[in-house]
């Protein structure tokens, strides 16, 4: 008989960490189903994985649109239900080079994006895996999720939220044979950190990011959380006195700006 093929969806797949987990789990035997809305970008992550021997298919369909996300969760189900869905589609914002402020409607968007999407396509797809006994799903969170950051509130808000949901999912799903991690990362190589304000310690490639990643989901860890140094520090701020965080915040170079 032949071996059963594994199914990865993973979302943000045309951007820096969704593209290099997509090689990172590329070979044969593995469906990728690689979403993000850039089909050139999506297109050549598709290739490099289909080099490596994994067979993909693209879902080139932009999250925030309900009427094209439903439809596409809706279809997948029975053999098409994924064993592994990765959730790494996000969006930053700031409060702008002057401090002016985040715009409303684009912290909307971001709010949208970042954490009702994920919450979406977790409420879909658990209970199918959870029926079907298998399955895992993964959160891209953030280190920003410990302590917000004065530069971008939205941001840190949704990857505080996200951070809450895995958690609070993961013990709910574990007892049916669903597994549920929660990644947070530091600053990583991609367009986002470009764009993103403020110092940049430990900047790690996205290859690297992919490694610990994929080596936490196989061990199905509840939290993955790199790098280290920027994991304890960010991990303090959450448990220092708030006054005492804020302080160090700033101290830092995160303050607002103005
Ligand atoms: N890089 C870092 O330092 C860092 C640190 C902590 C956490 N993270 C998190 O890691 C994840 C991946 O970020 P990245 O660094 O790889 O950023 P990136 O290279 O900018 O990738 C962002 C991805 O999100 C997708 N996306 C954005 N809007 C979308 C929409 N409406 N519908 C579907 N896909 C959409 C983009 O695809 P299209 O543009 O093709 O739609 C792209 O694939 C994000 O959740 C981010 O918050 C990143």
């Amino acid at each position: 008989m032949p071996a059963q093929r594994r199914l990865i969806l993973i979302t943000g797949a045309s951007g820096a960490i969704g593209g290099a987990l997509a090689r990172a789990y590329a070979q044969p035997g593995v469906e990728l189903i690689l979403n993000g809305r850039n089909q050139q970008l999506l297109a050549a992550v598709a290739e490099g994985c289909q080099a490596l021997g994994a067979e993909v298919t693209l879902a080139p369909h932009d999250l925030s649109h309900a009427a094209a996300l439903l439809p596409w969760l809706d279809s997948l189900q029975g053999a098409r239900l994924p064993d592994l869905v990765i959730l790494a589609a996000g969006i930053n914002i700031s409060t702008g080079e002057n401090g002016s402020g985040e715009d409303i409607d684009a912290s909307a968007r971001l709010m949208a994006l970042n954490l009702q999407v994920p919450m979406r396509i977790a409420q879909a797809l658990a209970p199918r895996m959870q029926a079907r006994g298998s399955g895992q799903l993964v959160f891209i969170s953030s280190l920003a999720a410990w302590h917000g950051l004065p530069v971008t509130p939205s941001y840190c808000a949704s990857k505080a939220g996200i951070k809450a949901y895995a958690e609070a999912l993961r013990g709910g799903l574990a007892p049916h044979g669903v597994g549920v991690t929660l990644v947070m990362p530091g600053y990583v190589e991609s367009a986002m950190a470009h764009d993103m304000p403020g110092p940049k310690p430990w900047l790690w490639s996205a290859e690297r990011a992919a490694r610990i990643i994929r080596r936490g989901i196989a061990g199905n860890r509840a939290r993955i959380s790199f790098p280290l140094p920027l994991a304890f520090g960010c991990w303090c701020l959450a448990v220092l006195p708030a006054g005492l965080a804020q302080h160090l915040v700033r101290w830092f170079g995160y303050g607002a700006r103005t």
